[in-house]
C-alpha cells in the first residue's frame, strides 16, 4: 500500500517508520527543510530507542519518503494519516488548527479513492469536521472518507508499542475505509476494534484519562501512608495483585507529565464542560498532580529545615520519564522553580533531555554526569528513574555530597538500605 503521514513527531513518524519496514511506501510530510532534510539522511528530531536505525533502513530502502510536498504524496496515497500535534489551549482545550490545516491542503490534492485517517488525539466531532473540510477542497472526481485511528505509543518504547499493540482502534462510517485500514494493521496482528467515528474519538481520551486517574489514585494512597505511618508501595503492590486492577500505571511518585496526559486530561475536562457535564473526578485528577509535585518540593524544603536560600540542591533526571529527552509538563520543571524561588542553587544532569531542559528552566548549572551534579550538594532530588541512577555507586554519591540527603520522587533506592548507607531519605508513601 501506498500511504502518507502528515508530522512527523512520535506518532507520525515511529508509525511511518514501522508501516514502511513492513513493506508500505510511505511518505512523510513536514513542514520544516533541515528537519526534512535531516531525516532523508536518517537525522531524526527526537530520542527514541530505535528509530534512528528503522528511519534510516528504510530511508534507504525508499520505502521511507520525508518530503515537504504534498505532491505527488497525496495523490498516490490509500491512506492518508494526519499525525499532527493538538497542544493545549490556555483554556485547556486541544488547538486543532494545524489538524484544519493540512486537512484543508492534503484535501486539494486528492485523487481517486482515498481514506483520511486521523491519529491527533482529537475532540469528539472532530473528524466529521475534517470530512467537511476535505469534501469541501477535493477535486471533484476524487472520493474520500474519514477514519479515525487512535495511537496508543508510549514514548520510550514506541516501536514496540506499534508493532505490538493492545489493541487497533479503527472507527469509520465507511466499511469501505475499515476495511483498507483492517488491511494495513493486519500485520500487527493484533485485536481490533471496529466502531464509529465519535466512539474511536472517546476511547483515546477514556484510556488516558483513566492511566492518568490510576496515577493520581495512588499518589493519593501515597500522601495518605505518608500521614498514617503505613507503606504505599507495599499497599499498592497488594492492591495491584488483584487481576482486576493490575500493578501497571499504579506507582506513586513526582505525577504524569508528557506531551499526552496533561493534555488529554484537561481537554477531556473541557469537552465535558462543552457537553454540559461538569467532570470533577478528572479535575480531582489534575489537583492530585498538581500535589505529588509540589510535595517533592515540599519534602526537599522540610528535609533542609526550610532553609533553602543559597543551599545547592543537585537534580537528577529532568524528562518526564526515563528514555526520552522529552520535557513536556515534566514535573522536574515545577520542582526546580519552586526551589528556586527560595533561593536554591541548582545543578542538575539528564542522559538525554538536557537540551531541551535548557529551554525551560533558567539560572540551572548543567552537569556532564551524575557525580559531577552531586558535587557539594546540600540535598539531592532524583526526579526521572533513568537506570544508570539505580547503578549509581551511592559510597561515592555521599563521599562527593555537602550533605548526605536524598528526595526520590521515584522510590528507586530502598529507604532501609538508605538509612544503612547513612542517608536523611524521603521517597513517596513510605
Ligand atoms: C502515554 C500513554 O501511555 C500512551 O498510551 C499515549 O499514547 C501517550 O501518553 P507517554 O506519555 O509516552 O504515554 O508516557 P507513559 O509511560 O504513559 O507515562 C506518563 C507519565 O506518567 C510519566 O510522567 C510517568 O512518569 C508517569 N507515571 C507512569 C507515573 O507517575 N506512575 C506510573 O505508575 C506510570
Amino acid at each position: 500500500m501506498t500511504i502518507t503521514f502528515i508530522g512527523h513527531g512520535y506518532v507520525g513518524l515511529v508509525t511511518a517508520a514501522v508501516f514502511a519496514d513492513l513493506g508500505n511506501t510511505v511518505y512523510v510530510i513536514g513542514h520544516t527543510k533541515e528537519k526534512i532534510e535531516n531525516l532523508k539522511k536518517g537525522i531524526i528530531p527526537i530520542y527514541e530507542p530505535g528509530l534512528t536505525e528503522i528511519v534510516k533502513k528504510n530511508v534507504d530502502a525508499g520505502r521511507l519518503i520525508p518530503t515537504l510536498d504534498y505532491d505527488p504524496a497525496i495523490k498516490e496515497s490509500n491512506i492518508v494519516f494526519i499525525a499532527v500535534g493538538t497542544p493545549p489551549l490556555p483554556s485547556g482545550e486541544a488547538d486543532l488548527s494545524v489538524v484544519y490545516k493540512v486537512a484543508e491542503k492534503a484535501g486539494e490534492h486528492l485523487s481517486g479513492y482515498t481514506v483520511f485517517s486521523v491519529k491527533s488525539t482529537v475532540p469528539i466531532g472532530t473528524n466529521e469536521e475534517v470530512k467537511k473540510i476535505v469534501e469541501k477542497v477535493k477535486p471533484q472526481d476524487a472520493e474520500v472518507e474519514v477514519a479515525s485511528v487512535p495511537e496508543f505509543l508510549r514514548e520510550g518504547t514506541a516501536i514496540a508499542d506499534t508493532l505490538h499493540p493492545d489493541r487497533v482502534v479503527i472507527g469509520s462510517d465507511s466499511q469501505k475505509a475499515k476495511d483498507l485500514l483492517i488491511e494495513l494493521h493486519k500485520p500487527l496482528e493484533a485485536e481490533t476494534v471496529l466502531t464509529n467515528l465519535r466512539t474511536a474519538e472517546l476511547i483515546k481520551y477514556a484510556s488516558n484519562a483513566f492511566l492518568a486517574t490510576k496515577i493520581s489514585f495512588a499518589n493519593a494512597i501515597a500522601h495518605l501512608a505518608e500521614k498514617t505511618g503505613a507503606d504505599a508501595i507495599k499497599a499498592l503492590n497488594a492492591v495491584g495483585l488483584d487481576k482486576r486492577i493490575g500493578h501497571r500505571f499504579l506507582a506513586p511518585g513526582a505525577g504524569y507529565g508528557g506531551s499526552c496526559f496533561p493534555k488529554d486530561v484537561s481537554a477531556l475536562i473541557s469537552i465535558a464542560k462543552d457537553n454540559d457535564y461538569d467532570f470533577k473526578l478528572l479535575k480531582e485528577v489534575e489537583a492530585i498532580n498538581k500535589q505529588a509535585r509540589d510535595s517533592i518540593a515540599q519534602k526537599a524544603i522540610t528535609m533542609l529545615d526550610n532553609d533553602v536560600n543559597g543551599k545547592k540542591i543537585a537534580v537528577l533526571g529532568l524528562a518526564f520519564k526515563p528514555d526520552t529527552d522529552d520535557m513536556r509538563f515534566a514535573p522536574s520543571i515545577d520542582v526546580i522553580k519552586k526551589l528556586q524561588e527560595k533561593g536554591a542553587k541548582i545543578t542538575a544532569y539528564d542522559p538525554e533531555a538536557q537540551n531541551n531542559a535548557k529551554k525551560l528552566v533558567s539560572n540551572v548549572e548543567f552537569a556532564e554526569n551524575a557525580l559531577d551534579t552531586v558535587k557539594g550538594a546540600d540535598l539531592l532530588i532524583i526526579m526521572t528513574e533513568w537506570n544508570e541512577f539505580k547503578e549509581m555507586d551511592l559510597e561515592k554519591v555521599k563521599s562527593q555530597m555537602n550533605e548526605a540527603q536524598i528526595v526520590d520522587s521515584r522510590n528507586i533506592f530502598d529507604p532501609q538500605e538508605m538509612k544503612q548507607q547513612g542517608f536523611s531519605y524521603q521517597g513517596v508513601g513510605r
